[in-house]
């Protein structure tokens, strides 16, 4: 039985790991400077921002700023936990992982948990040889048949046959301490008087997985019309939790390796039609409604999801609720959509008549997540009118407010701006935040207190606490390229922020007499904040500032060389210094070259005759004029 691993042997081990070697071995990393930079695993990108050092022994992105150690980054780009990372590292330095003595308890609830999975996967063992075996074989056979689906769908996913009677499982194992377990896992269920029996009768069977495979539950479909109820599901167990789990999402990952994006659809067939037809990417809830744990468990595999509802009112309302519990998770380069479709159809009934191309010609033309918010929006509030434009203000206010500060929640902002015709300013001063009115949808039954956690590891150590917003992708940049020539501003951010504590020789005042331009406002504003938060080092510096919502105003620099570049610095030896010399050249050349700027505008303004010109401008270019003909 495994136990604990010692703290001792993961510092030992943690500490003769290189970092270098274990990404390295992973994704192609090229030495530039001081650092080892590839295109960041973590999301899209054409060139690199992902950033290896060894010193520190730490990845950071500037592009998503994902962040962490050896252990973290296997346990990410592997999907590992986070004992199975510590078996990786100790695989690769070639040592055995011991093991502490366990509790006699968390032994037992361990033991529980596994048999509780075996017993699982024997089930859908005993489900898929009925299938074949049951002299009723032959009638399940031709409900798949009219369903449209293959042997190959139907081994894919493990779909079987709950065989008619009350006992069938009880009979197949026959022992009490496995009908305590069939108990515990929901595969039998007990009557006001005591007695157990099969929870599954006459079903066709579609074993749910986890994210490893591993079978954890159940829906069942009865085959004819006049049976109720048409699906029945585990309930909630020690093993299977609803408001988490995703139908398919194990077969989608192991038929795909990257996603563009992945559909969320509603049911068992649907998930299952679609991959019938090669759409490998859909997956479904439990019969519950799309919940923030959902949403942020799928955006670790994938930056799109598309929900696919039915054009219904109850699939509207369905998509209401979804996307009151994905806005908050719309973070900076994700994106949700809503795909709607005829009323009386699902991509089950759509996949068989359209095909791949036709459900895909459809999941292209999705809309957004905006477009369905703001139509949302309008059907309760009139903006013909001015009442109407009022009460959308606040009602969008309500939701807006949810998203995560950054650029899609500008843009929602923007969206309100131009259909009522204020701007964003005006309505987030003017109209109150209102809260939308949506029935809040139901909490998922929350993990009984008595279950184990799934690996007895050493849990809470430093790899694992990180801000949000470390975890934040960015936006993806396209106009940016390595080698790039970038303006004298961005230089001087990029020395400062690879030298953050030099802010201290910077005289912010003179910087605000810079010509007022978005350039010159982002380095007064990265000059205040880091003087009212010194930061020691070049990654502390540009997270704090992500955190300031600059990471898509610091990309040109994230994306060019000059965060990295080596300093071309025969005489120099010191680093610091030669950045303390450059940065002093580039402010005083910023500030020279300002009254040239301001001239040259003034001067046009002068020469084209602009009537706007006023008294106070037309004496400064005097000034400048004749500070000119000094020189
Ligand atoms: N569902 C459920 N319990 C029910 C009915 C439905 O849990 N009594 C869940 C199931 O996950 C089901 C999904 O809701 O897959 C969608 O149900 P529905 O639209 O009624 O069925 P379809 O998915 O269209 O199933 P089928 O095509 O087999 O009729
Ligand atoms: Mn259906």
């Amino acid at each position: 039985m495994a136990g604990l691993i010692p703290n001792d042997f993961i510092e030992q081990l943690l500490d003769r790991t290189d970092i270098i070697e274990v990404i390295g071995n992973r994704i192609d990393l090229k030495k530039k400077g001081k650092d080892h930079w590839a295109c960041c695993p973590f999301h899209q990108e054409n060139s690199p921002s992902f950033s290896v050092n060894a010193n520190k022994q730490f990845y950071y992105c500037f592009g998503c700023g994902a962040s962490g150690t050896a252990v973290k980054f296997l346990q990410e780009y592997e999907n590992l936990s986070f004992v199975e990372a510590i078996e990786e590292l100790a695989r690769m330095a070639g040592q055995d992982v011991p093991r502490e003595e366990v509790s006699r308890e968390s032994q037992q609830r361990q033991q529980q948990r596994r048999t509780l999975h075996d017993l699982m996967g024997s089930c859908a063992d005993y489900f898929t040889h009925q299938l074949y075996q049951h002299p009723n074989a032959q009638q399940v056979q031709q409900y798949i048949l009219s369903r449209g689906l293959t042997e190959e769908t139907v081994r894919t996913f493990g779909i079987g046959f709950a065989p008619a009677g009350w006992d069938n499982l009880i009979q197949h194992y026959r022992s009490d301490k496995t009908n305590q377990e069939l108990l515990t896992t929901g595969m039998l269920t007990q009557n006001e008087q005591g007695r157990t029996y099969d929870r599954f009768r006459n079903r066709l069977m579609f074993p749910i997985r986890d994210i490893k495979g591993r079978v954890i539950a159940f829906g069942g479909r009865v085959m004819s019309a006049d049976e109720k109820p048409k699906y029945l599901n585990s309930p909630e167990t020690p093993i299977f939790h609803k408001g988490s789990e995703l139908y398919g999402l194990y077969e989608a990952r192991k038929a795909l390796k990257d996603f563009d994006n992945i559909i969320i659809v509603e049911g068992y067939m649907d998930v299952v039609a679609l991959a019938q037809h090669k759409v490998r990417n859909a997956v479904a809830t439990l019969g519950t409604a799309t919940s923030t744990t959902h949403i942020q468990k799928l955006f670790k595999h994938t930056q799109e999801l598309v929900f696919c509802f039915d054009g219904d009112n109850a699939g509207r309302r369905a998509a209401e609720r979804a996307l009151a519990n994905c806005l908050s998770e719309i973070k900076d380069g994700y994106q949700v959509r809503f795909l709607f479709l005829p009323e009386g159809e699902d991509p089950d009934t759509i996949v068989q008549q359209e095909g791949f191309d036709g459900f895909m010609h459809r999941v292209k033309q999705a809309q957004s997540c905006s477009d369905f918010l703001f139509q949302h929006l309008q059907t309760q509030a009139d903006i013909s009118r001015l009442d109407g434009r009022a009460k959308l203000a606040s009602l969008a206010r309500g939701w807006i407010e949810k998203a995560p500060e950054g650029i899609f929640k500008q843009l929602l902002y923007k969206q309100l701006s131009d259909l009522i015709g204020l701007s964003s300013e005006q309505i987030i001063e003017n109209y109150r935040v209102e809260k939308p009115d949506i029935a809040p949808p139901p909490e998922p039954e929350s993990n009984p207190s008595n279950v184990a956690p799934a690996y007895p590891y050493h849990g809470e150590t430093s790899t694992q606490h990180y801000s949000p917003e470390q975890q934040q992708p960015a936006q993806r940049h396209t106009n940016n390229r390595l080698g790039v020539r970038i303006g004298m501003v961005h230089r001087t951010l990029a020395w400062l922020i690879r030298y953050p504590e030099l802010v201290l020789n910077i005289d912010v005042e003179s910087l605000k007499l810079l010509p007022e331009n978005a350039d010159n406002q982002l380095l007064v504003r990265v000059v205040e904040l880091l003087l009212s938060a010194p930061k020691k080092d070049l990654y502390s510096a540009f997270d704090y500032l992500c955190q300031h919502n600059l990471r898509a105003a610091l990309s040109p620099i994230a994306e060019s060389d000059y965060l990295w570049l080596e300093a071309h610095n025969e005489q120099q030896r010191d680093e610091k210094e030669f950045a303390k010399l450059e940065l002093e050249k580039l402010i005083s050349g910023l500030i020279h070259k300002a009254p040239d700027q301001e001239y040259e505008k003034l001067a046009e303004r002068v020469r084209t005759l602009d009537p706007s010109l006023t008294d106070t401008e037309k004496q400064r270019y005097r000034e400048l004029l004749a500070q000119k003909k000094r020189k």
